[in-house]
């Protein structure tokens, strides 16, 4: 190897954002976050992923925590490693489609807030669904990230992902990223598509996947020795399983070859130090379940993402009918050729898992049908890479219009009347974003937020300690 011209590999730890996400449901808070972030920012890597994704609706919801405060904590004590965050296209942080509006000034804000790079993809990998995201983020100087949400069927073939790549390099994004978030990418797998993606583009490619099934880290090596430019990864307390393979592995993996990341192990070791005891409490209260950690080679049976069994099972268990896991498992895919056989990521996995849970528990397919169905079937998220099922549409959504342009351009501008809406709680002009996203849990917070500065309602301020549902 010693005549191969060196290519460090570029690291991307998300640890502060996707790996708690994967294992101990985005609980992990501020708090437990500054004290470490010092010396993360010394280990020269690529970009720390610390927002964005289920961080938003989690901090407001069960942390009691404004999301933005803690962006802003974060880059006053990252002062080298650029920040990253995860962003869901025209739906933002949330499960619906917003107005150019909102999304232009989020874009915006997350910018001013610190963020330098934004990942942004769409569940459906519908394009239009991507662009004003990018052209938001172009306008402020921000690094646009878009990725491929990536996932098996007839219709993915190399071709595919190559045509796709190719357009996201024309609509002005500045890297391209590979989003694996079941583990579906074989080792060998990620040679063809790293290799095809490689000779299609010429923006930087970077990988991200999740231990799910088992295969990440040698996915990674081949991606690696492909050409892929960064990988994203996770310090080892919080690694493997249902989150990212671990950071010093692969540190290790690459050292003395043209890919040697040249990271200090001795630091890397000290930071590792720092988590594990938050491990270690999560693996006591339950918070981070055992079953989540080990190779669950299901997802690859089901094309299943880690996250979405989780949310499967605690969605059975609420309904007392855990003994349809497998049946629901099996209707999973069912429901996503029904739906054009969509990829299965935020909020397309939600809205797939949930009608497979409730075909089954129904004893009829489609009995039951949520909105958030009927708007994926009326192209309320976008168009699909094939057709959906005409007689499923029609049961669902009888004659109603479809939508065949891009979503958004069916809605009005939103950001001023949701300015007066909150207006009463507002205090920062973040706020308005918060509301926009999660209009009740918001106003919640705001509640909350008040009554911790004027300690006038104590009651209020106690529900962080356990009265909220988690
Ligand atoms: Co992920």
């Amino acid at each position: 190897m010693a005549e191969q011209v060196k290519k460090p590999i570029k690291i991307t730890e998300t640890i502060l954002r996707d790996a708690h996400q994967s294992l101990i449901a985005t609980r992990m808070s501020t708090e437990e976050m500054l004290p470490i972030v010092e010396k993360l920012d010394q280990v020269g890597y690529h970009s720390l992923e610390c927002w964005g994704g289920a961080t938003f609706d989690a901090s407001l919801r069960f942390l009691k925590e404004d999301p933005w405060e803690r962006l802003r904590k974060i880059k006053d004590r990252a002062k080298n490693t650029k920040l990253q965050m995860l962003f869901r296209g025209q739906n933002i942080l949330g499960y619906s489609q917003y107005a150019d509006d909102v999304v232009e000034y989020f874009v915006q804000k997350s910018i001013a807030n610190g963020i330098d790079i934004i990942r942004i993809f769409d569940c459906l990998n519908d394009i239009r669904n991507l662009q004003t995201a990018v052209t938001a983020a172009n306008k402020e100087k921000g690094h646009a990230q878009v990725a491929l949400s990536y996932t098996l069927g007839d219709a993915y073939t190399l071709d595919y992902w190559k045509d796709m790549a190719k357009k996201i390099e024309e609509m002005g994004a500045n890297s391209l990223c590979i989003k694996d978030m079941a583990g579906l990418l074989l080792p060998y797998t990620a040679t063809e598509l790293v290799q095809a993606l490689k000779e299609t583009v010429n923006i930087p490619i970077q990988l991200h996947t999740h231990y799910t099934s088992g295969v990440a880290s040698m996915t990674y090596l081949k991606a690696v020795e492909a050409g892929v430019d960064v990988i994203d990864t996770a310090m080892s307390p919080f690694a493997l399983g249902t989150s990212q393979p671990a950071t010093e592995v692969m540190v290790e993996t690459f050292k003395g070859t043209p890919y040697d990341t040249g990271f200090d192990q001795q630091l890397l070791a000290e930071i590792a130090d720092y988590f594990r005891p938050l491990r270690d409490k999560a693996l006591d209260s339950g918070l981070l379940n055992p079953k989540n950690l080990g190779v669950n080679i299901k997802t690859l049976l089901y094309q299943v993402p880690g996250g979405m069994l989780s949310n499967l099972t605690s969605q059975l268990k609420d309904l007392h009918a855990e003994d349809k896991y497998y049946e629901v498992l099996e209707e999973v895919p069912r429901v996503r050729k029904d739906l054009g056989e969509c990829p299965l990521v935020t909020p397309s996995s939600q809205i797939v898992g949930t009608q497979a849970v409730m075909n089954v528990i129904n004893g009829e397919r489609y009995k039951m049908v949520p909105q958030q169905t009927k708007d994926v079937l009326s192209g309320k998220y976008g168009a699909t890479v094939k057709p959906f099922n005409p007689e499923v549409q029609k049961k669902c959504i009888g004659d109603a219009e479809i939508i065949t342009c891009r979503p958004a351009d069916k809605i009005e501008p939103q950001l001023e009347k949701l300015k007066k809406e909150c207006a009463q709680w507002t205090q920062q002009e973040e706020d308005v974003l918060s509301y926009a996203l999660f209009p009740q849990v918001a106003t919640e917070f705001f509640k909350y937020r008040e009554a911790q500065q004027t300690g006038v309602d104590a009651k209020v301020a106690d529900t962080k300690n356990g009265a909220y549902p988690v």
